[in-house]
This record gives C-alpha cells, structure tokens and sequence, in this order.
C-alpha cells in the first residue's frame, strides 16, 4: 500500500488556517478588511482578553444574501476575482477566498448577515470549521462576525500566544492603521470594555491622523509623484527632540505592508541629513498602478513584490529627503510664569547683543523675499545679491539683531523671533559645503610646518591608518610612526591647526566606534560631521556682526537647515502668534 494519503478537509483547513491566522490580531486584519471590500462605512471591533477570548467585528457594509452567506465559509470561494487575469490587477484586499474557513475551522465562529435592501439575514454557527445551523435571523444590514476561543482547538498554536496584553497592543496596532489606512471609514475599538480608539469618518489623513495622534505640529508632509507613483503621508521632522523611535506604518495600495526596499528608502532619507541614529515615525502612503505590484507573495499579505524595485526606492528615498529639508524649526512656548514680578529683565546682560545693530521694523528689500532669492539682510545694507536658487531653504528671511552669551544669535523673521545656536549652525553649513566638494573633488589641504604625532590606544590607530585614503579627500594626511604613533603631515585647510590633535582624536574614536563593514560613503560622513564640529566656531566666541550675516545667508542656503548632522536643532522660533497671546494681544 502507497504510503499517502489525502488529508481530511477539516485538518487541511487546520494547516491553511495556521498560515492565515497567526493570532488573534489577524484574525481582525482579515475582518475589517472584508468588511471594508464590503463598502462598510463603520466598523466597530469588540475584543476580550486581548481576542483570544472573543473577537467580535460589525460592519454596515453590503452584507451577504443566504447562499452567499453559506458559500464565504467554503474554501476559495470569493467574489472578490475570478479569472486568472484578475490577480493581475488586484483592487481589493481581500482576493484568496482564504480568511473566513480558515478563521472559522480553528474557534467557534458566528456569522450573522444581511444584505442591503433585504428583508431579513442569515445567522450560522461553526465550530471547528463544521457548520452547526443555520438559520434566518434579523438584526441590521450589514454583517456581524463573532470569533470566540481562538486556536481552541489548535492548543500548540494556542501555546504560542503572547500575554492578553500584548495581543491586545498588536490588535490595537492593526485597528489604527487600518483606520489611517481608510479615514472614509469610521472604527471603534473597543478592547476588555475599554474604548481604545473611536473615530467617526472624516474626508483627508490629516483629519484621520489628528483623531489618533492629536496636533502634531512636529510631523512633515510629504507628497510627491514620480513615474504613474505617488507616495504621501506625514513623518517626523529631522530638529525634533522627542523619541527617536516612533510608529512606522507603510501602506501600499491602501494594504499594510512591511517592505524592506521602504524601510531601507526611509533610512537612507534621514541619514543624508543626520548621523543620529533613529528609527523614525513614518506615516506613508504609496499608491501605484495595480499590475505594478503583486501582492500576492505572503501568507498573511503582509508583504508585496514591486515591479520597479528601485524606483521605489529612488522615491521614496527623493521623497522624504526634500521634505525633511523642509521641516519647520522647533517652535518655543512661552510660559509667562516664569517671569517674576517685581524682577524686571537686566537692561544690559553683559555679553549680550553684541554688535547687535537694534533695527526697528521688518524691512527686507523686496526681491530679497521671493522664493529661492538668498534673503538674509544687513539692516540699511545694500541690497542683497541674488543667490544661486536655494531650494531647500526652510529658514525665512531674517535680521540680525546680535549675540546672546557669545553663544546664540538672535535674529528675527517676518512671523517670529529666532534663536539660533552659532555652533551647531555653523556646524551644518560646513557640513554641507564639505559634502558638496566631496562629490567632485577633494577638500583643501594644508601642511603642517612640523608634523604632529599622536599617541593613540591601538585600535583607535588602526582605525585612522585603515581609513587614510579616506581622510586625504579631506586633506588629511596620517601614517604609522612606530610604536603607539601616529604622525600627521598635512590637514584640512578649513581647520585650525591648534585643532589638529583634538580633531584626529575624535576622528579616531568615531571610526574605532563605526562598524567594520561600513560603507564607504558612511565613514565620509562621519569624518565630514567631525571635521565640521572642529572647524565651526565655538559657544562662548564673539561673534562680528558680518560674521553673523554670514553665517545666517549660508543656513538659508543649506539643505536640512534645521538640524546638525548629529541631530540637534540649530535654531528656535518664537512665533508672533506666540507673542502676542503671550502679551494678550489676541
Ligand atoms: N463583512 C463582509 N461583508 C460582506 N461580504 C463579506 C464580508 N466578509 C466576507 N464576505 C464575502 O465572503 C467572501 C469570502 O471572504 P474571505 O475573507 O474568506 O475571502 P476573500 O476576502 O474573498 O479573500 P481573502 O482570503 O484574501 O481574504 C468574500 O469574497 C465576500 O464576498
Ligand atoms: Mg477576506
């Protein structure tokens, strides 16, 4: 006798059943989702002991008639495609006619439907994938889908399940994007008898996000099409100072995906601009022609194949890069309690407003204040000379008013008052300037009349001799001296030769620190940020009025002008509204 045999439909339900549905979170996935393909305009969720105990998903969509209410629990039965032409373009989410048999042969299942238009619906209990009635039943349009005791009768899936809360999070994580993913739509979560989201339906994501996430200033547009793509969203600005970790949610044709082309697009974004290290919070959305995309590789659809890998790299990657360009600087509050009365403000901090020049209005020559001009002005200076376009500038048009502390320049805008930290300013011009010779050429150098040595612990040295080639495109020069040595002969001319040692310590330290196999292009960044932290000028170093200027014309002409290539915010802004409410102006 052959030793196969065929499985029994129930436990080959079972098996597929265990790839559909790893957990009680996706067993609400596959709900809502069907209930969205149904053209519900509500969706209300209902889950007990984090959905293992009880799921429960309603929806106002089309609802089933009888037959079609018997037939969603057979195996691929859909009404979603049927030929073979039509997994070409998918254009809903659900297409496998997988979810319900699967879902119903691993708990005790409830249906409960009724077709728009209708007289009366169907109600039928499953348990463990057999039918046990079916029967008419009333209830409102629209379907009602009841999951208990998930994976009851699966105990080694069941072992596998997290705490009630976790897999209440992971639930409540599906409900939130799905519910971005479709502002349209209106969802309730309601999750052990609290309400964990309620969100009627509204017209645009923005609208949607400030249900879920309140004002979030902080996040930046995007929007951008490029090649029959378009990908929108909000992510987090470069300059903020909150967590570096956030939500990351990616959604491809309106499906939830985790893509790794994306994924490492969205890095590659904000690393052009900051070396800090950070996982961002992306709220992005890529909408594409159907047969560009198949989303038919992954049992849970959770992932998808691209057509044009790269393009969707390039933009994404060109998408989020321009955008963070764009973001705003931090904006401060103002809290009036802090000013004691009877302490009026010292009339002459010493230090303060150095060289400030104190003018009186906002008067900025007009051509200076059109877009992409370099509009930075000296107060009664001549007009400003047109600068070649800027096109990321994101800083306004400012005044100079002077130094605070040897350490902050104070300038002010149309809209606001701005308070800039000259070190870490100064830091992302030459950042830039330096990365911008970097791509033709290499940067200037200069010989030390005496060379200097260094004494460096081993590993340090090795890291600095290792990437000598490197550090001559910026116009280092090191080699091993014997012993625990190095000697440096020439170095970047933009660099103070009193800086020479701290520089090449530091440079040691951060290549020591960077991984082996980095990339080429990361470790000249790296030097690039340490080179420009060294030749920046300093807190606590007074600063001319024209030395101001300068640097203030040469930020608004720098990409990313709102935060050094560590991370930190270069200015803040005070707004006018903020002044005014303050002063109750308004
Ligand atoms: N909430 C609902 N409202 C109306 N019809 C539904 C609903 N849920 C399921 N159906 C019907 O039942 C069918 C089977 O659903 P099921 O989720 O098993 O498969 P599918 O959505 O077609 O594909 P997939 O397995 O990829 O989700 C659907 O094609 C749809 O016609
Ligand atoms: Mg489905």
């Amino acid at each position: 006798m052959g030793r196969i045999s065929r499985l029994p439909d129930d436990l080959a339900n079972q098996i597929a059943a265990g790839e559909v549905v790893e957990r009680p979170a996706s067993v609400v996935k596959e709900l809502i989702e069907n209930a969205i393909d149904a053209k519900a305009t509500r969706i209300v969720v209902t889950a007990e002991y984090g959905g293992k105990k009880l799921i429960r998903v309603e929806d106002d969509g089309l609802g089933m008639d009888p037959d079609d209410a018997r037939l969603c629990l057979e195996r691929h039965a859909t009404s979603k495609i049927s030929r073979a032409d039509d997994l070409g373009a998918i254009m809903t989410l659900g297409f496998r006619g997988e979810a319900l048999p699967s879902i119903a042969s691993v708990s005790h299942f409830r249906l409960r439907t009724r077709a728009r238009g209708s007289e009366s619906g169907t109600e039928i209990r499953v348990n463990a994938g057999i039918i046990e009635s079916v029967v008419e039943a009333g209830g409102p349009e629209g379907t009602m889908i009841e999951v208990a005791d998930v994976f009851y009768n699966l105990p080694a899936r069941r072992k596998f399940l997290k705490s009630d809360a976790a897999e209440a999070a992971q639930l409540s994580r599906f409900v939130t994007q799905l519910a971005l993913c479709y502002p349209e739509v209106g969802f309730t979560l309601t999750s052990s008898g609290r309400k964990i989201i309620s969100v009627p339906p509204v017209t645009s994501l923005s609208d949607r996000l400030y249900q879920l996430y309140g004002d979030r200033q902080d996040l930046v547009q995007v929007d951008r099409e490029f090649g029959g793509l378009r990908l929108h969203g909000f992510i987090a600005a470069l300059a903020e100072q909150g967590p570096v970790r956030g939500p990351q949610h990616v959604f491809v044709n309106r499906r939830i995906v985790k893509d790794r082309t994306i994924a490492h697009a969205i890095l590659d974004a904000y690393s052009v601009a900051t070396n800090k290290e950070r996982s961002p919070e992306v709220h992005l959305f890529l909408d594409m022609p159907p047969d560009q995309v198949d989303v038919n590789v992954h049992p849970t659809k959770a992932e998808v194949r691209f057509k044009e890998q790269s393009q969707v790299h390039q933009l994404v990657r060109h998408a989020l890069g321009d955008a963070l360009g764009k973001g705003p600087a931090p904006e401060l509050t103002l809290r009036t309690s802090d000013v004691l009365p009877g302490h009026p403000m010292q009339p002459s901090i010493p230090g303060s407003l150095h060289g400030g020049s104190f003018p009186s209005r906002w008067d900025p020559p007009e051509q200076s204040w059109r877009p992409g001009a370099n509009a930075v002005v000296a107060p009664s200076a001549p007009q400003a000379p047109e600068a070649p376009q800027a096109p990321y500038s994101t800083v306004r048009p400012m005044i100079a008013l002077g130094q605070f502390r040897d350490t902050f320049i104070i300038a002010m805008d149309d809209e606001g008052l701005c308070i800039i930290d000259q070190h870490v300013a100064h830091e992302r011009v030459l950042f830039e300037r330096i990365m911008e010779k970097l791509t033709t050429e290499s940067l200037e150098s200069q010989r030390l009349l005496i060379p200097a040595v260094l004494e460096l612990p081993p590993a340090e040295r090795a890291a600095l001799v290792g990437k000598a080639e490197a550090l001559a495109r910026f116009g280092f020069e090191v080699e091993e001296f014997g012993g625990d040595s190095i000697k440096v002969t020439a170095m970047p001319a933009l660099l103070d030769p009193n800086q020479c040692d701290s520089a090449l310590r530091a440079l040691a330290e951060d290549l020591e620190g960077l991984d082996r196999g980095l990339r080429i292009e990361d470790a000249l960044k790296q030097i690039a940020a340490t080179t420009a932290c060294h030749a920046a000028v300093k807190a606590h170093y007074p600063l001319t009025l024209e030395k101001i200027h300068h640097i203030l014309e040469e930020l608004r002409a720098t990409a990313y002008s709102t935060v050094c290539p560590h991370g930190r915010p270069v200015m803040l802004r005070i707004t006018r509204r903020e002044i005014e409410k303050n002063f109750d102006r308004i």
